[in-house]
């Protein structure tokens, strides 16, 4: 079997070059992670992260496919060419970007923690986490486990596979705090974890720039990506969709 001309040219091209010859911009994200990307009652994905790629679709001139993937094989997903790109609420940090190259951040969140109502009067600060009595919880995959393992290593650490299992974990009184980021925590807290006598500590112990993630060596679709960033987030685009999620 031997490749055309045209099929070389393409396998070298800028994922840009695939997208638009493709029609189609597929997105890898996994829903579950409030606003940013999460099922409504008609079964639709929808959120922060959803909005901002309808706008970059559009602006491509192509469809757009979300791609629901687990969270612990989204990058692989994306090295072995699933999607185009990530936009899941995905942080930063250096140990992924050895693996793949990320966008200028859209959005800075961190870690917080919410506590059960039996160590509520107990647990005034993060800092009082790093303690054998306790057992925290977070999300498998995480920046969440990884600052819950790396800040309070004398606790007990307890992985979930999905956020929503870690924060009832901590409601129902079998562990002590859920680490996790702040939108997600504090939209926990409001619908049910102040009812059942949580308490949350709001003020971010991380510092976590969230991006979109793109397979290395494109530095056709990265400037792309940051160009069409910027110009969101100046022409009143982005500061719609931020109201629309997360409340002026
Ligand atoms: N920001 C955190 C991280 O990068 C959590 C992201 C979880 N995203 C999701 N769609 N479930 O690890």
């Amino acid at each position: 079997v031997s490749a055309n001309a045209a099929d070389i040219e393409l396998a070298k091209a800028s994922t840009l070059e695939k997208i638009v010859q493709s029609g189609t911009l597929r997105v890898g994200l996994e829903a579950g992670y409030m606003p940013f990307e999460m099922t409504d009652k008609k079964g639709n994905v929808v959120g922060f992260d959803v909005d901002m790629v309808k706008e970059m679709a559009k602006a491509m001139g192509v469809k757009l496919e979300l791609v629901n993937t687990a969270w612990d094989g989204i990058i692989p997903g994306l090295l072995s060419n699933k999607y185009d790109l990530i936009a899941s609420g995905m942080t930063v940090n250096q140990e992924r970007n050895l693996k793949v190259n990320f966008a200028d951040p859209y959005i800075i969140v961190g870690q917080t923690a919410l506590i059960s109502k039996q160590s509520a009067d107990k647990i005034t600060s993060w800092k009082d986490l790093n303690d054998p009595k306790y057992t925290i919880t977070s999300k498998l995959g995480t920046t969440g486990e990884q600052a819950a393992k790396r800040l309070f290593p004398k606790a007990t650490y307890k992985s979930f596979e999905m956020e929503d299992q870690a924060m009832l974990e901590t409601m129902n009184g079998k562990s002590d705090a859920t680490v996790y980021d702040l939108p997600m925590t504090s939209i926990f807290y409001a619908q049910h974890g102040k009812a059942a006598g949580m308490k949350f500590l709001n003020k971010p112990f991380t510092y976590e720039p969230l991006g979109w993630a793109i397979n290395k060596g494109d530095p056709d679709f990265l400037n792309w990506l940051n160009n069409f960033l910027r110009q969101m987030k100046n022409d009143g685009r982005y500061d719609r969709i931020y109201n629309k999620w997360f409340g002026s």
